[in-house]
């Protein structure tokens, strides 16, 4: 094997026998396949789980298999009915928006590959701990440096790890360090899930330094709230044991591979360095392992579904790309840059993604799409950006406003004169912002006062409170439709009722079909003539939970809730059941014809219907 070796701007002809990092994928894969592993492929970069904005790890799809049945909606779901196995493998691609500021250092990414192997009850400590050691030293001949151990916390009732020391120990690895709930303790993601103690393995890279390449989690317990809630312990919520427990173990591929290829940076592998010569030489190497890294995640953003836009993960892909192109201006380079480094990464990871490739013509209209939105401005921001001698978070968001350059663009052109600027503070003013047109919304209903004002329904007088309220219930039913023919993918991301019409925004990755919205329109009105019972069930919300009731994620809901089940009164079987303030009707007759106005995508992963009812 030969090629080139990317170090100091240099390039080396090289010819020695080296790992390449396709071949680290395909190794693997096969070693787990070969000790009883079933191989999945990566879930997509946003994840089902509606409160995680992007997919950051290869569990994130396992996460229901992980569960005890009846909680967090999702219910056990089987591995061996799902996979043939109890045990399984993936190479997932992952973005974590908390390492956005890092990229340009030596080994962080925004987007990035994580190598895993899981088990939910096929083994547990000793297995996991096994075969990572036998893989890392005897499949790729590395040397492990130390790994550590949770050292336990008193707290929140979890002792250390003595189990995983001595596993190691019999392994022959000597030094163990011990390590506390910031490093060792994973868990949960999201609004709640599984978590639990681990233990990581350290190995050196080029340059002597040593990183952390594999996470091994032993997914011991589940927490009912928060990472936050967890660690500050003031919610009252408590950390409960799962009866089966779970591995879930985590390998930043780039990061192996730099160790493998005995680099100093990641920037410095084959995953790299064919990106890195499209770019001009006397590019700052911070802004051009900035390029490579924005250009990867852009592109698998897109093949994923995620379209530029103001909000969630559009804002993110919508930073980066602008950060990419704010670059053909402030440091000339050439505009087709950005498409010709895409083209690359479609190149090198094609064969293993092949969605990069049935997606390229719609990432380059995506790409051009936005130069063409951001060109008109972009220019303009960065001379008025130069033009102030301090620049604050209010500035920086009125630069945005104005021009549309994110924050990203602002540091990178004002440089000191930004450099108080947190991403923090940023985010702040934009909430504001959105709270302030929020607000506008409500006030031009105002205009002859609001008898009724959920938040989600809105009236004027007592003949809306009665349209809205038909529609209300017709909304819940709509939700239980959706999900009968388009599956359980399917969750309320955000409702909104006026007299006019009500609007459902629901989780869910492509267009809903024409065939498919004329089936769920059927079925709500077919709900509606067999003139079922609506009734309301106050209960505390543990109980709630355990009803299987669907509940809306962003909402924060007290300790008693109100369950409202739409069944039928002679079977009693239950059509829908959701948590809700209310009002609704009693019965569902009373609300009329049910009609779907329009299907439409409102941000990456979410689509949006509009629709009305008529008596
Ligand atoms: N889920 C663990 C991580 O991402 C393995 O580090």
């Amino acid at each position: 094997m030969g090629g080139f070796f990317w170090t100091n701007g240099l390039f080396f002809a090289y010819i020695t026998i080296i790992m390449e990092a396709q071949e680290i994928r395909k190794r693997f894969l096969t070693y787990f396949k070969n000790h009883g592993h079933a191989i999945v492929p990566s879930s997509s970069l946003i994840p089902d789980d509606p409160s995680v904005l992007l997919t950051t790890a290869g569990m994130q799809q396992f996460k229901p298999y992980y569960l005890p049945a009846g909680r967090h909606g999702t219910g056990k779901a089987d591995a061996m009915k799902d996979f043939g196995s109890l045990n399984t493998v993936s190479v997932q691609k992952s973005f974590r928006t908390s390492d956005i500021e890092e990229v340009g250092d030596e080994r962080h990414l925004t987007f990035f590959e994580m190598l895993g192997n899981f088990s939910f009850g096929g083994y547990f400590k000793k297995e996991a701990i096994t075969y990572a050691h036998e893989f890392l030293t005897k499949e790729l001949g590395l040397e492990i440096s130390y790994v550590t151990i949770f050292e336990g916390k008193e707290s929140i009732g979890v002792p250390k790890d003595e189990e995983s020391r001595s596993i190691w120990q019999s392994l022959g690895v000597a030094d163990i360090r011990e390590e506390g709930m910031g490093d060792v303790f994973w868990g949960p993601t999201g609004s709640g899930g599984p978590c639990g103690p681990t233990t990581e393995i350290y190995c050196k890279n080029g340059a002597g330094q040593d990183i952390e390449v594999w996470n091994i989690v032993f997914n011991e317990f589940l927490f009912p709230g928060s990472r936050e809630e967890l660690n500050s312990g003031s919610s009252g919520k408590q950390l409960e044991k799962l009866l089966t427990p779970g591995v879930d173990t985590g390998m930043g591929f780039e990061r192996l591979t730099m160790v493998i290829q005995k680099t100093q940076t990641i920037f410095e592998t084959d995953l790299f360095y064919s990106l890195l010569q499209l770019l001009p030489n006397n590019l700052d190497t911070i802004k051009r392992r900035v390029f490579a890294d924005h250009a990867r995640a852009i592109t698998f953003l897109i093949t994923d579904g995620v379209r530029p836009s103001n909000k969630e993960a559009g804002y993110i892909l919508r930073r980066l790309m602008r950060r990419s192109m704010a670059y053909e201006k402030t440091d000339n380079l050439p505009e087709h840059i950005l498409q010709t480094v895409v083209d690359e990464i479609i190149c090198i990871y094609g064969d293993f993604y092949p969605e990069l490739q049935v997606q390229a013509t719609t990432i380059k209209d995506t790409v051009a799409g936005e130069r063409e939105k951001f060109s008109k401005t972009l220019e303009h921001g960065i001379r008025e950006t130069y033009k102030f001698s301090e620049i604050n978070a209010s500035t920086a968001f009125n630069l945005y406003q104005s021009f549309g350059i994110s924050l990203d663009v602002i540091k990178d052109v004002a440089g000191e004169k930004a450099k108080n600027v947190t991403n923090e503070a940023f985010e702040a003013e934009l909430k504001k912002h959105q709270e302030i047109s929020r607000a506008g919304q409500t006030a031009k209903f105002g205009g002859h006062g609001l008898i009724l004002d959920t938040g989600e329904l809105k009236a004027g007088t007592k003949e809306e409170v009665k349209i809205v309220t038909r529609l209300h219930t017709a909304t819940h039913l709509l939700q239980a439709a959706l999900r009968k023919v388009l599956g359980t993918e399917v969750h309320q991301m955000g409702s909104d009722i006026t007299p006019e019409r009500t609007r459902f925004d629901f989780s869910f990755s492509r267009k809903v079909t024409p065939d498919e919205l004329k089936q769920v329109e059927e079925i709500v009105n077919e709900a509606i003539q067999s003139d079922y019972v609506v009734e309301a069930k106050k209960m505390p919300y543990e109980e709630a939970i355990k009803t299987n009731a669907l509940y809306f994620f962003k909402e924060k809901y007290p300790k008693e809730v109100n369950v409202y089940s739409v069944f039928d009164p002679n079977t009693h079987e239950v059509f829908s059941r959701e948590f809700c303030g209310g009002p609704h009707v009693t019965h569902t007759g009373e609300i009329g014809v049910f009609k779907i106005l329009k299907e439409e995508s409102s941000s990456a992963g979410v689509r949006r219907i509009r629709a009305i009812v008529t008596l």
